[in-house]
């Protein structure tokens, strides 16, 4: 069964995420669809949602403490005010954007862990890396697992190379199996595949060897075509 997660980056409202959720939550229910979905909306846009026991609702981040002084950080306070206990940790926006680093990375992975959260845990490799072949594509992946206990029950892995994310160019089927063969054949974790997926590929993309759903921006934040992307995945 495959696990389907939107990521909402920086779009979306509290209004349009509350009505996002709804309809996501009403479409699950109607079509009697038994997927995980996961839906990460913005940090302003967290709610006590009521919804499906397979509709989670996740934080995009938060900061590794209960509370305490830290401007502009969520910490599990303010999660726990909504009963959240999902998190997304080590997406690429995070280490190459934001500029976290893996020590850091580890820490928040070791305390969400320590808090019993799910973690979609991410990793993938720039463009350089990639063109320097798999042997390097799979030496950068690895070190994104330093510090990082693998064997935690509750995580989940997305693989996202960073030449993919928001560029339109999805990875081919054969770039995707062989990342994800290799990492499978080291951590048997859940592993999801981010990257441009899209309604018209994702089929394809989950039905992959080594492939146990997808992690979704761009594509997934119009209800209409994440409807059709959860009903696309719903038999795989
Ligand atoms: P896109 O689907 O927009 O390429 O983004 C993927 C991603 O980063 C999901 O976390």
């Amino acid at each position: 069964m495959s696990i389907i997660a939107s990521n909402f980056k920086t779009n979306h409202t509290r209004k349009s995420t509350a009505s996002f959720i709804n309809e996501i939550n009403s479409f699950l229910k109607s079509n009697e669809i038994t997927s995980e979905v996961i839906v990460f909306p913005t940090a302003t846009s967290l709610d006590s949602f009521s919804t499906l026991p397979n509709l989670t609702i996740g934080a995009q981040n938060a900061y590794p403490v209960e509370k305490g002084s830290f401007t502009g950080e969520l910490g599990t306070v303010q999660l726990d005010e909504f009963s959240i206990k999902t998190i997304l940790i080590g997406h690429s926006e995070r280490r190459h954007v934001l500029g976290e680093s893996q020590d850091e990375i580890a820490k928040k992975y070791d305390f969400y862990k320590s808090k019993g959260y799910k973690i979609v845990y991410c990793i993938g490799e720039p463009l350089e890396v990639k063109e320097a072949g798999l042997d390097k594509t799979l030496e950068y992946v690895y070190e994104q697992f330093d510090g990082i206990d693998v064997n935690y029950e509750n995580l989940i892995l997305a693989y996202e190379p960073v030449w993919a994310i928001g560029t339109g160019v999805t990875a081919t089927n054969e770039d995707i199996t062989s990342v994800h063969s290799a990492i499978k054949a080291k951590i048997p974790k859940p592993l999801l595949y981010g990257g441009s997926v899209k309604v018209g590929n994702v089929k394809e993309i989950c039905a992959l060897e080594g492939v146990d759903g997808a992690l979704i921006g761009t594509a997934s934040w119009d209800v209409e075509d994440f409807k059709q992307i959860i009903e696309n995945t719903k038999d795989l």
